[in-house]
C-alpha cells in the first residue's frame, strides 16, 4: 500500500528533472533571439508590433496574398502544439506538421542552408514568447497556385535542402557572411531575380530583383549598378545605420534595416559585407540609345525647379544627408522603379539607434506630370557620369498606379 505512494514520487521528481534537463540554457535561446532577429522574422510574422510574432500580416506575391502565421507558443492558433522535429521539418524541407507543403513567400529555401542547432536555438527563443491566440486567415492565392499539392513540382524543379559545407579555402568571416547573406538572412529573397514561378533565375545570384513595386537593386560587383564602388565599411554604415555616403534605404530595405541589420552583431554585419564584397561583377546592364537632346533639355529644367535645392547643380547632394545622385547605383539600376516611388511618393529617411535621422524627400506625384517625372529621371539617371536605360512617361504611369 505505501509502496505506491513512494513511487508515485520517484517518478515524478525523475519526469520534473528529465524536463529541466530538456530545457534550453539560457545561453540557446538568447543565440535563438540573435537568429531570429538576423532571418528578420519579425517583418513577415509580426503585424501589430504590440504582439509580436502573432502572426497576421498581409503578404502580397504575384500568386495571391499570404497572412503570416502565427508563431507564438499558442496551442490552437500558434505552434505550441509543436514538437522540436515539426520546427526542423518546416524550416529545413518547407512541409507542416500535417505533411503539407509550404510556399515559397516563406523563405524556407533559404532557411535550409541553417545549422540544426541554429533552427532549434530559433525554435528554444520562440518558446520563450508569450502566447497570443490570433487566428490567422489562409492564403488567398489565385488559381491554379491554390493547390498546395504544386509545390512537389515546383520543390522538385528548384529546391535543394541542405545546409551550406564551409569552404575551406576562405576565412571565417567569408562564411559566417555566405551563411548570413544565402541562408538566414534571406538576402536574395528581394534580392535575385525570379522565374515565372517564383523561383531563383539560376545564374543570376543578386542580380537584383522585383519586390512590392520596389527595385531591389544588384548587390554583386556590377561597375554601375551594383556595389563596385562601395567598400565593405560602406555597405556596413548602411545596414547598420539605414545610410551611408552612397545611398540610402528606402520602402522593403528600410524595413530590414530597422528590424534586422541594425540590431546584428557587429561581427555579423561585417562579415556579410566581406561575402558580399566578393561577388563578382555579373553579367553586363542592357544597353540602349541614350536620351535625346530635347529630353535631357526638359529634365534638367524640372531638375532645377525641384530637386537643385537638395541634390545640388552637379548632383553632389550633402552625403548622409541628402543621398549624391552623382555615381549612385540604385539610380543607375536597368529598372527604375525604385527611384520612381522615391520621387513619387517621397521618402522619410529611416531613424536607427546608431542613426536616428531626420530628412526627408518631398513626394511629386501631385506637382509633375508623368512626361515630367520621366524627363527628370531620365536626366538624374544620364547626368554627372551616370548612364542608364531610357524611362518612358509609360513606365511613370504604371508604377503611379500602384
Ligand atoms: C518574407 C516573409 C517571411 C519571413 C522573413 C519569415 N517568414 Fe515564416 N512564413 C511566411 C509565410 C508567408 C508563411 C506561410 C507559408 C505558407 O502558407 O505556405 C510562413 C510560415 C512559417 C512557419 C510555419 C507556421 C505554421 O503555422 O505552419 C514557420 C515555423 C515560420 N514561418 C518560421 C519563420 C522563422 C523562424 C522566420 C525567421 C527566421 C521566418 N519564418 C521568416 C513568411 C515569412
Ligand atoms: C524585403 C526585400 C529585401 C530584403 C530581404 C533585402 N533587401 Fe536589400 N534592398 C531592398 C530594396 C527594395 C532596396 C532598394 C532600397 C531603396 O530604394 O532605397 C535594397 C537595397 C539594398 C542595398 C543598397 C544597394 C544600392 O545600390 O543602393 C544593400 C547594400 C542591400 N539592400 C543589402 C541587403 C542585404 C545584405 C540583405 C540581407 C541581409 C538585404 N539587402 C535584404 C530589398 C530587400
Ligand atoms: C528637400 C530636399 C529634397 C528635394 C527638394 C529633393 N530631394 Fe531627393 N532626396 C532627399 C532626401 C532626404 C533623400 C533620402 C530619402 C531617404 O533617406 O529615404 C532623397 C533621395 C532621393 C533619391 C534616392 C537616392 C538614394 O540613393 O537613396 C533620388 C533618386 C532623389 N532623391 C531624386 C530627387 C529628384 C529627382 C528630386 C526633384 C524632383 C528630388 N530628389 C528633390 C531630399 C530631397
Amino acid at each position: 500500500m505505501r509502496a505506491i505512494p513512494f513511487v508515485l514520487i520517484l517518478c515524478s521528481a525523475f519526469a520534473l528533472a528529465q524536463a529541466r534537463a530538456d530545457e534550453p540554457a539560457k545561453e540557446t535561446i538568447e543565440h535563438g533571439k540573435a537568429l531570429v532577429v538576423a532571418g528578420d522574422c519579425t517583418s513577415c510574422h509580426t503585424a501589430d508590433p504590440a504582439h509580436p510574432f502573432a502572426g497576421g500580416k498581409r503578404i502580397d506575391t504575384p500568386f495571391g496574398a499570404f497572412y503570416s502565421p502565427n508563431l507564438t507558443p499558442d496551442r490552437d492558433n500558434g505552434i505550441g502544439g509543436w514538437s522540436d522535429d515539426d520546427f526542423y521539418r518546416a524550416l529545413r524541407y518547407g512541409v507542416a506538421p500535417s505533411g503539407s507543403l509550404y510556399y515559397p513567400a516563406f523563405p524556407y529555401p533559404n532557411f535550409t542552408r541553417m545549422t540544426r542547432d541554429d533552427i532549434l536555438a530559433v525554435r528554444a527563443y520562440l518558446a520563450t514568447l508569450a502566447p497570443v491566440s490570433n487566428r490567422v486567415p489562409p492564403p488567398a492565392l489565385r488559381f491554379p497556385f491554390n493547390f498546395r499539392v504544386l509545390m512537389r513540382g515546383w520543390n522538385y524543379l528548384f529546391f535543394r535542402p541542405g545546409i551550406l559545407e564551409p569552404d575551406q579555402s576562405k576565412g571565417a568571416d567569408w562564411n559566417r557572411g555566405r551563411y548570413l547573406v544565402e541562408g538566414l538572412g534571406h538576402c536574395g529573397a528581394c534580392h535575385t531575380p525570379k522565374n515565372v514561378l517564383g523561383a531563383d533565375r539560376r545564374g543570376h545570384g543578386f542580380a537584383g530583383g522585383l519586390v512590392g513595386g520596389w527595385f531591389a537593386p544588384r548587390l554583386d560587383g556590377a561597375e554601375r549598378s551594383g556595389l563596385k564602388s562601395w567598400s565593405a565599411s560602406d555597405i556596413v554604415e548602411y545596414l547598420q545605420s539605414g545610410r551611408n555616403g552612397k545611398s540610402h534605404a528606402d520602402g522593403p530595405m528600410a524595413e530590414v534595416v530597422v528590424n534586422s541589420t541594425s540590431k546584428m552583431s557587429e561581427r555579423d554585419v561585417g562579415a556579410i559585407a566581406a561575402y558580399l564584397k566578393s561577388l563578382p561583377a555579373g553579367a553586363a546592364e542592357p544597353r540602349g540609345p541614350a536620351p535625346t537632346e530635347a529630353e535631357m533639355a526638359a529634365g534638367k529644367d524640372v531638375y532645377a525647379h525641384n530637386c537643385i535645392a537638395c541634390h545640388e547643380a552637379d548632383g553632389s547632394s550633402s552625403p548622409r544627408v541628402y543621398p549624391p545622385l552623382n555615381g549612385n547605383a540604385l539610380l543607375q539600376s536597368a529598372d527604375p522603379s525604385s527611384t520612381l516611388r522615391i520621387i513619387l511618393d517621397g521618402a522619410q529617411t529611416v531613424t536607427t539607434p546608431r542613426a536616428p535621422n531626420t530628412g526627408s524627400m518631398p513626394a511629386y506625384a501631385k506637382d509633375l506630370s508623368d512626361r515630367e517625372i520621366a524627363d527628370v529621371t531620365n536626366y538624374i539617371r544620364n547626368s554627372f557620369g551616370n548612364a542608364a536605360l531610357v524611362v518612358t512617361a509609360e513606365q511613370v504611369a504604371n508604377a503611379r498606379k500602384r
